[in-house]
């Protein structure tokens, strides 16, 4: 069985820590924080605890390591996993330049490693529903997607929206329309911790000429965490904060009689929600790690996803940072 070391038990490492127990070996749990240590000795007696990364990287038996510390410490701790010969599952984003994460796929490529990000919303099985209507044709030519990640809270000031938000919906995007952005402009603002933006607006555009935008803020009085994309055919609302109908696909688009000159008009037809299976994207994650250790699946895609997102993430800071105060 594949034996995993988890590096980060605050709020998301036990998430992770409970689903690698179930699915793998939990050799070992390392934070820095004695406290965090002693929260899970007891849940997991079979495990090793550490505050120090270098235990497991020096033990043989280690297969594979799972960060899941804050960002800021994602690039050298993966990177340290990897040099060890361990393969590496890393929280979302890998590393916070698209130099740093070229260097760890690259560090990954060159010892046959797996480097997977933690793109958590890509196991979500309504994201995979949506993938699977852009790909079949079913919406027709994608013209825009957008997205809204928006709260009253949870205030950050380690990290602007832009990073701590964007990332998610930034590696759907990339993923259901497969393209590099060829522009990539950010818009924002900080309210609250000067140099922490808190509202951030975003703009892509890509060689086919599909545009998106993300709205990204935690000043917001609603909560909404919806990724929307029109077709020219259909068009399909993933709305995450729903219970039941998570994909939404409404027959609606623009059409051009035959009879009317070239005149546009619009068409309105059924609206539909298909049963989306409630598996927790989380499990359906740790289970293509695991695959991908195993030689199944495309390790290398898992590597450069992660780099993509990071240069987007990279470019929209780069004009959020150089637009005028
Ligand atoms: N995929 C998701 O939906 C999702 C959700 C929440 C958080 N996350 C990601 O998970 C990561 C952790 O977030 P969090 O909210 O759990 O953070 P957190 O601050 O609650 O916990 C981080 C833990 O890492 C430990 N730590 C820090 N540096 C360390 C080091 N060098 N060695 C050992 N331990 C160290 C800290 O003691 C702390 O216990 C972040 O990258 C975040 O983006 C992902």
């Amino acid at each position: 069985m594949t034996q995993i070391g988890l590096v980060g038990l605050g709020y998301w490492g036990p998430n992770l820590a409970r689903n690698f127990d179930e699915l793998a070996e939990l050799r070992w749990l390392c934070d820095a924080s004695p406290d965090a240590r002693e929260r899970y000795a007891t849940r997991y007696p079979q495990t090793r605890l550490t505050g120090d990364l270098e235990d497991l990287l020096e033990d043989p038996e280690l297969d594979a390591v799972v960060v899941a510390t804050p960002a800021v410490t994602h690039y050298e701790l993966a990177k340290r996993a990897l040099e060890a010969g361990k393969h590496v599952l890393v929280e979302k984003p890998p590393a916070l330049s698209g130099a740093a994460a070229e260097d760890l796929v690259a560090t990954a490529e060159a010892r046959g490693l797996v480097l997977m990000p933690g793109h958590l919303l890509l196991y979500h099985p309504a994201v995979q529903e949506v993938k699977e209507l852009v790909d079949g044709g079913e919406l027709g030519d994608v013209l825009c997607v957008y997205s809204n990640r928006q709260n009253l809270g949870k205030i950050r000031t380690d990290e602007n929206a832009l990073w701590s938000l964007g990332v998610h919906d930034l590696s759907v995007i990339l993923h259901l329309l497969d393209e590099t952005p060829s522009e990539a402009w950010a818009h924002g603002n900080s309210f609250l911790t000067p140099g922490v933006e808190d509202v951030v607006f975003c703009y892509l555009r890509f060689p086919s000429g599909k545009i998106a935008h993300m709205h990204l803020s935690w000043l917001d009085p609603h909560k909404m965490r919806k990724i929307t994309v029109v077709g020219k055919e259909k068009m399909v609302v993933f709305d995450d904060m729903e219970l039941e109908r998570k994909v939404t696909i409404y027959e609606k688009g623009p059409w051009q009689p035959t009879d009317t000159y070239g005149e546009w008009q619009t068409r309105t037809g059924d609206i539909f929600s298909p049963k989306i299976p409630n598996s927790e994207p989380l499990r359906l994650e740790c289970s293509h790690f695991l695959e991908l250790i195993a030689g199944n699946g495309d390790a290398h895609r898992a590597a450069q996803d992660g780099l993509a997102v990071v240069r987007v993430l990279e470019q929209l800071q780069e004009s959020l940072v150089a637009a005028p105060a």
